[in-house]
């Protein structure tokens, strides 16, 4: 018998020491709460990519009645940004989530159906795509949708 270990680099930094790009890609996710429809949960979840042209594209979860219907707000961003602009790649994503009035305090992660998403979208274009996770106390860093997923199961398995 033999033990993998796997381990990941979080970068914890508080708000003031993010960069002005990953200030502004922060605060695109945290408006883009306001515009979730979150009846069910009252968990209204904000998310921001940044294509490599400089543009900001936001979104949010959208719920429904027949609760798996419905969409987090990272696959409503980052399918909308590929659907609406092909071909250009996001550099990161941001995340942010208003619960019981106010942002919460931890940083929020992507659930694994987000997660298996973001690595596809970082796959397809073959470049690391920078996840941003903002809670009130610390903004959690990786440098890529890879250190979201261990043992990921990829296109690359399909060859
Ligand atoms: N949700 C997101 O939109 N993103 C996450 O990263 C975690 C969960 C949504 C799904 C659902 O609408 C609500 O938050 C509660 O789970």
């Amino acid at each position: 018998m033999r033990e993998i270990n796997l381990t990941t680099k979080i970068a914890v930094y508080p708000l003031g020491e993010c960069s002005e790009t990953e200030k502004n890609l922060i605060e695109a996710a945290k408006e883009a709460t306001i515009n979730s429809y979150a009846p069910y949960s009252g968990f209204k979840v904000g998310a921001a990519v940044l294509l490599e042209n400089g543009e900001i594209i936001s979104g949010n979860n959208q719920e429904n009645a027949a609760y798996p219907s419905g969409l987090c707000a990272e696959r409503v961003t980052v399918f909308f940004a590929n659907a609406t602009r092909p071909g250009q790649r996001i550099e990161a994503i941001a995340v942010a989530a208003w619960h019981n009035g106010r942002f919460t305090d931890d940083a929020i992660t992507p659930c694994g159906g987000c997660r298996q998403v973001l690595l596809e979208t970082e796959n397809r274009f073959n470049a690391p795509m920078k996840i941003l996770m903002y809670g009130n106390e610390a903004v959690y860093v990786l440098k890529s949708a890879k250190d979201l997923l261990p043992l990921s199961f990829g296109d690359e398995m399909l060859k």
